[in-house]
Order: structure tokens, then C-alpha cells, then sequence
């Protein structure tokens, strides 16, 4: 008997079948298996061993606390490598994951995100301050260059000024080639002018590297004190005492970029698309704004990530030596998932799913394996606390400058496929108005 035939039930249609409704109607398609095959199925996609998804909580526990020689989750992400590197955190497995992992989480400590908090905040509210008013906008690009900003100044530590101009421009159009790993293929390029050329690529990354190189040359030479992520990591040591090379810096800083900035745009836009279709929630979160507390800010954002997940999955881990999970031994040759989006949407962990509400986080403290946006265990996204930092400043900036209610015909925005993540069909389209009366500071 093969492998595969091994695997938990899942639906029978063929692979281009499975690969067009995972890529193109995710949420439904999650759904419609769960109903029909319980929380544990099997997915077969074109080109990939298949995905087993899981959504039981012990059995995500055993996928997040497995054995690194067992489950390899970055072999799925290569065809991230031409952007961020082959240093990258985000591709490695086993020994040399946890090495570059050493180095990174330092910079992303609680007290080490507090101190990036003026700067952060000085960010949002200069970016929220230039916003259209009075007609309706899709907030999703507002917060995509939002985040851009906050990455550059608070990650890379630039400052304002001709580097910062450049590199904003250089490292979009990086993105734009990220997003569309598509474009690095050459046979896709024959296809037409679509998708601009791996040349093209070339060029734009070679100006990246040697803006990246000048950047960390410059801040090698300058003694200043400085809070920002870079500068964190120019202080990082490997266990022989050696600092990162230029090569690992320039990866990381990449890896950051593209694993920071359309996550927490796409899920600051959600949390916006959901606020205002829940005027009671939202009424009482400005509420609490105006009053500079900050409980009922934490537990919207805690019931946005549950609610909206950016990404549906964690990272596929990938079977390279028998593993049992769940009772179950799954064989080298298929990837075991934590699946996000059903184990928040899961009633017998959260009652009610569906419905948008806060204060289920007033009332308990989000676990470990029940509330996973930011994926587990050895994974788990190195951002998350900056991620969550950044959301809180936000949505105080927007809230207190602005009154926000729906752009459109206030039906709700479909989930729509982003490169991974999944986004709001209309880009979060909201009506903003500028409020006359001036909030109380945010607490100290
Ligand atoms: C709301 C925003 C964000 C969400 C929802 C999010 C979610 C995730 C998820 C689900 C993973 C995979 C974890 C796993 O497979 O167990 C991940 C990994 C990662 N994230 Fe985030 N992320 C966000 C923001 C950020 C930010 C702001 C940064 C950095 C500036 C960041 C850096 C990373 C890195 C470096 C990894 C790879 C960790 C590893 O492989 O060891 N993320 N993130």
C-alpha cells in the first residue's frame, strides 16, 4: 500500500481541481471539507507531497512541539529564496534554524519592542494624518505603505532622507516580485508581458543589496545608541562570539520585510472591515480610546487575528522521518498542518465562531494551541509581539483622528487570495471623517 493512501480521508477530485479551489476559494473550501471529513483530511495539490490539515488542538500541539529532525517547515517557503536569501531564517531547518532564530529574537524582546514605540507611533500618526477624508477608500494600501514605513524606520533604522526614498522604492518593487513568485520563473515569463522579467528582477535586487550593504557598513562605523531591529542585530553574536555577516544581515532584513509587512497591513485592513460591520464593538473600543485604556484594544485585536486570520495555515511542516501525531503515523512524503482558520473557527473551542466578538478575550486569556495566528513552537513568528505592538498603535491613531464607517453597501468583503495570504475582496473599504475632539493620551 503507498504512502498516501495512508493519509486521513480528503476529498477524491483530481489535483488541479483541489489546487484551483485551495488557491482561488480557500475559506469556503475549508469549510466544505471540515463538513464533510471531521477536523483531520487530507489535501492533494499539483507539484506538492500532500497537505494533511489538522485542527485538533492536541494534535497542533504535537505538530508545533515535534522533533526538528522530524518535521521540516522550510523546504515549502524556496520559492522565497531569490527575495530573501538563502541565509534566511524562513528556509532553514534544523541546526541552522535555531542558530539564525538565536540571533533574531533578542531584537524582537517585549522591552526591546516598548523602546520602538515613539517611533513607531510618530510613524502611524503622520501616515493616518495624510489619509483621504469624506469619500469612500480602501484602507489596505494606506496600511500597506503604513507598515512599509514602520519596517523601514523601526527595522531597518532609517531615518528620513534620500537612503529611506530609495529603498522604499527599490524594496516595493522587490515585493512586487515576491508577490508574484510567478515572475521568477523563466518559462513564465515566455508567456507574455505579464510578469516583469527575471532580468528585471536581477537589477532591482542587485540595487537592493548594494543600498542594504551602505546601510550596514554605515551603522557599523556609527556609535549612537539606537533602538531599531538592525542595530539589535549588529549587537547579535553567534556562539563562537563571531557578529552576523553582511550576507546573513542582508537575508534577515529581507526575511523581516517580507514576512512583517503584508501580514500586519493585511490584518490591520480585517480589523477595520470587521470594526465597522460591529458598530457596538467599535463604539465601545473608541470609547476606551478616548479614555487611553487599552483592555478592550487588546482583546480586538486578539478576536481580529482569531477571526481573521491573515494566513489560513501555518507553515506545512514536511515529514522527513515517521512521525505519529494523533494517534496516526504519518510516513516521509506528506506535510502535517496546523490549520489556523479552523481551529479558530472550531465551536467546540470557541462558541459562536462566526461572530465577531471581543470580549470572549476579556473573559479568557487566548491558548496556546486554540488561538495560533502566529503559528507554534519552534516557528512561531518572530514578529508576533512587533506585529501586535504596531496593531494596538494603529488602531489608537486611526480611532482617535478619525470617525470610520463602511465604503460600500456594508455587505461584508469577501476573503480574496493574496500570493499566501488572504485578504478583504474590496481592500477594507471604509469612510473616513475627521473627529474635532481630542482624545486622552495613550497610557504610559
Ligand atoms: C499580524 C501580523 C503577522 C502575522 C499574522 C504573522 C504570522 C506568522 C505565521 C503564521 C508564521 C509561521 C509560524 C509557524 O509556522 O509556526 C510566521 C512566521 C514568521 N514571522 Fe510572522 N506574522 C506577522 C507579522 C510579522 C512581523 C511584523 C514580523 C517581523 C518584523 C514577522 C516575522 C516572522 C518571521 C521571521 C517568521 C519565521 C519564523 C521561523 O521560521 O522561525 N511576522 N508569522
Amino acid at each position: 500500500m503507498g504512502a498516501a493512501s495512508e493519509l486521513p480521508k480528503g476529498p477524491g477530485a483530481p489535483r488541479v481541481w483541489q489546487s484551483l479551489a485551495w488557491q482561488t476559494r480557500p475559506i469556503p473550501y475549508l469549510e466544505r471539507c471540515r463538513a464533510r471529513y471531521g477536523k483531520t483530511f487530507t489535501l492533494r495539490l499539483l507539484g506538492v507531497d500532500p497537505f494533511v490539515m489538522m485542527s485538533r488542538p492536541e494534535d497542533v500541539k504535537e505538530v508545533f512541539t515535534a522533533p526538528p529532525e522530524v518535521l521540516h517547515p522550510g523546504e515549502g517557503a524556496s520559492i522565497l529564496l531569490p527575495v530573501v536569501g538563502p541565509n534566511s531564517i524562513l528556509l532553514l531547518d534544523e541546526e541552522r534554524h535555531m542558530t539564525q532564530r538565536k540571533l533574531l529574537l533578542p531584537a524582537f524582546h517585549g522591552e526591546k519592542m516598548e523602546a520602538l514605540r515613539g517611533l513607531v507611533t510618530e510613524t502611524a500618526e503622520s501616515e493616518v494624518d495624510g489619509w483621504t477624508t469624506g469619500a469612500p477608500v480602501p484602507l489596505h494600501p494606506y496600511m500597506q505603505s503604513l507598515t512599509m514605513e514602520v519596517i523601514l524606520r523601526a527595522v531597518f533604522g532609517l531615518e528620513k532622507g534620500e537612503r529611506l526614498d530609495r529603498l522604499r522604492g527599490l524594496l516595493a518593487r522587490m515585493l512586487r516580485f515576491g508577490m508574484s513568485p510567478l515572475s521568477l520563473i523563466p518559462q513564465a515569463q515566455r508567456l507574455g508581458r505579464l510578469h516583469p522579467t527575471l532580468a528585471d528582477f536581477q537589477r532591482v535586487r542587485e540595487q537592493t543589496d548594494e543600498e542594504i550593504r551602505a546601510l550596514i557598513d554605515e551603522r557599523r562605523r556609527d556609535d549612537r545608541d539606537r533602538d531599531d531591529v538592525l542595530s539589535m542585530l549588529l549587537l547579535a553574536r553567534h556562539e563562537d562570539g563571531s557578529p552576523m555577516s553582511d550576507l546573513e544581515l542582508r537575508d534577515e532584513l529581507m526575511t523581516l520585510l517580507v514576512a512583517g509587512h503584508e501580514t500586519t497591513a493585511t490584518e490591520l485592513s480585517w480589523a477595520f472591515e470587521r470594526l465597522v460591520r460591529n458598530p457596538a464593538s467599535l463604539g465601545t473600543l473608541v470609547s476606551e480610546v478616548d479614555a487611553g485604556g487599552d483592555e478592550y484594544l487588546t482583546a480586538t485585536i486578539r478576536e481580529t487575528l482569531r477571526r481573521r486570520p491573515v494566513l489560513a495555515i501555518a507553515a506545512p511542516r514536511r515529514v522527513v522521518a515517521e512521525t505519529a501525531i494523533g494517534g496516526r503515523t504519518y510516513p516521509p512524503g506528506c506535510h502535517v498542518v496546523a490549520n489556523i482558520y479552523l481551529v479558530h473557527h472550531d465551536p467546540d473551542i470557541y462558541p459562536e465562531p462566526y461572530a465577531f466578538r471581543p470580549e470572549r478575550f476579556l473573559e479568557n486569556e487566548p491558548g496556546t494551541y486554540t488561538w495560533i495566528p502566529f503559528g507554534g513552537g519552534r516557528r512561531r513568528c518572530v514578529g508576533a509581539s512587533f506585529a501586535l505592538l504596531e496593531m494596538g498603535i494603529v488602531l489608537r491613531a486611526v480611532l482617535a483622528r478619525m470617525e470610520v464607517r463602511p465604503g460600500g453597501d456594508g455587505a461584508l468583503e469577501a476573503h480574496r487570495r493574496r500570493s499566501i495570504t488572504v485578504v478583504p475582496g474590496k481592500g477594507a473599504k471604509a469612510i473616513l471623517t475627521a473627529r474635532s475632539k481630542k482624545p486622552a493620551p495613550a497610557p504610559a
